[in-house]
């Protein structure tokens, strides 16, 4: 496996988001978030961790796009902190905000890094959420417009665009189980606002279009694999439910599907409000999709929560780590939405790891994973499925949502207390795949 194999205009590259590494939560105009707001609600996030300084990125945001030149990466995923720009989610524009990610922007493309612009990774301002958040439909023209005023200031320098990242993710846990911010337990809530991000998604991909920018648009999904822990149909019914809920209940009507019948008839009492048209916006044609793919969850019927394989290898949060996973899901999705393009979005290790000594950390469990998973990769391309990009999660460490700073998911090791970045293996393995010193013998 060698970089040459994949194709010559592949995107490589490292990704991040903005509330789980800017910090600066209440600097140059920036109005207060969902995630300020949960962050620090008593006993909600692990050791009562906050972001406000995180890793500080905000500051040293020279100091990391350095690490991405180190790292030899041509591509790079952030985020905007909607937040930042508009501080009270519509209105009035923080021109210092904004500035932040015109420096951004201009600095990676003076270093030849091609941006991948996330609209919304999560965050969203409190007010906006005082107002009902994705559940009010007004939510839907507020979020067009914030994307709108981005394509049109950034729009003339970013090419690559992700509206939302895993609203399967972020709005089950957010909404339905209650466990993130915005930390709502409500499961009529919860549908019906992933229903509202979806049509919002759809207005944005036309506002690009309409807005007559040249580049790509697409939306990023969760797409982890479900397996029944037994041959039991008891077992094998609870994983397609699951993977009905977690992957094609949003995926299906992205593609121009109807939302799935089975699955729609059994939300009986919370079923949905849907607008004529609205399955015609969700559908809007995109660029392409974006996936993040983590680990294969086994289900067993009846028990909440993740069972457990016998003799395979487990992330720090119970998933297996299970590269030819990627391979099927990448399969899955070539076949069963004729072909789309696909970047994949996030990729990573869920572990912890210890300090560095002597300036290196040490992880040669990420090392593997990484080895593993664009073998895996490769092999998609080969059956023919159209992947055109990869970005490693993370970085560096950083805040890991209701996990707070123990999860350590970057290519750099980050000090906390120092904000020191500090490589660690994985980050030179990559570095080294990416470089054309690259050879054989290095695997
Ligand atoms: C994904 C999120 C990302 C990060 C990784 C570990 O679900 O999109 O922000 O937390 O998981």
């Amino acid at each position: 496996m060698m970089k040459s194999s994949f194709p010559p205009d592949f995107l490589w590259g490292a990704a991040t988001a903005a509330f789980q590494i800017e910090g600066a939560v209440a600097e140059d105009g920036k109005g207060p978030s969902i995630w300020d707001t949960f962050s620090h609600l008593p006993g909600r996030i692990r050791d009562g961790a906050t972001a406000d300084i995180a890793c500080d990125h905000y500051h040293r945001w020279q100091t990391d796009l350095n690490l991405l030149t180190e790292l030899g990466v041509n591509t790079y995923r952030f985020s905007v902190s909607w937040s930042r720009v508009l501080p009270s989610g519509k209105g009035k524009l923080n021109p210092s905000g904004l500035d932040f990610y015109n420096r951004l922007v201009d600095g990676l493309l003076a270093r030849g890094i091609t941006p991948l612009l996330t609209l919304w990774h999560a965050d969203h301002p409190q007010a906006l959420e005082d107002a009902g958040g994705w559940a009010n439909r007004d939510m839907i023209d507020w979020f067009a417009d914030y994307a709108a005023l981005l394509f049109d200031r950034l729009g003339d320098r970013v090419q690559h665009w992700i509206t939302l990242n895993e609203p399967n993710c972020f709005l089950y846990q957010g909404l339905g189980t209650g466990s993130i911010a915005p930390g709502i337990a409500d499961w009529k809530i919860c549908y019906q606002a992933i229903h509202n991000a979806l049509v919002a998604h759809g207005q944005a991909v036309q506002r690009f279009r309409a807005s007559g920018h040249s580049g790509q648009i697409g939306i990023t999904m969760s797409v982890d694999l479900w397996k029944p822990a037994s041959d039991s149909i008891e077992d094998q019914r609870a994983a397609a439910l699951a993977d009905t809920q977690n992957n094609f209940w949003l995926l299906d009507p992205l593609f121009g599907r109807p939302y799935p019948q089975d699955f729609l008839a059994g939300l009986g009492d919370l079923a949905l409000q849907i607008l004529p048209g609205d399955a015609q916006t969700i559908a809007e044609k995109c660029d392409f999709l974006g996936v993040n793919y983590y680990w294969k969850n086994v289900v067993r019927a009846g028990q909440p929560g993740l069972g457990q394989a016998a003799k395979s290898e487990y992330t720090a949060a119970g998933g297996e780590i299970y590269p030819a996973g990627l391979v099927e899901v990448l399969q899955m999705l070539h076949s069963r939405y004729a072909h789309p393009a696909i970047y994949i979005t996030e990729n990573g290790l869920y572990e912890h790891n210890l300090p560095p000594v002597d300036g290196l950390c040490d992880d040669p469990q990420r090392v593997q994973f990484l080895k593993d998973h664009l073998a895996a990769l490769e092999e998609a391309i080969q059956a023919g499925v159209d992947v055109r990009g990869y970005f490693f999660w993370s970085l560096m460490d950083n805040f890991e949502w209701s996990q707070g700073y123990h999860p350590r998911m970057g290519l750099y090791y980050v000090d906390f207390a120092t904000l020191q970045r500090t490589p660690k293996r994985s980050s030179l393995w990559y570095r080294n795949f990416l470089s054309d010193r690259f050879n054989r013998s290095s695997l």
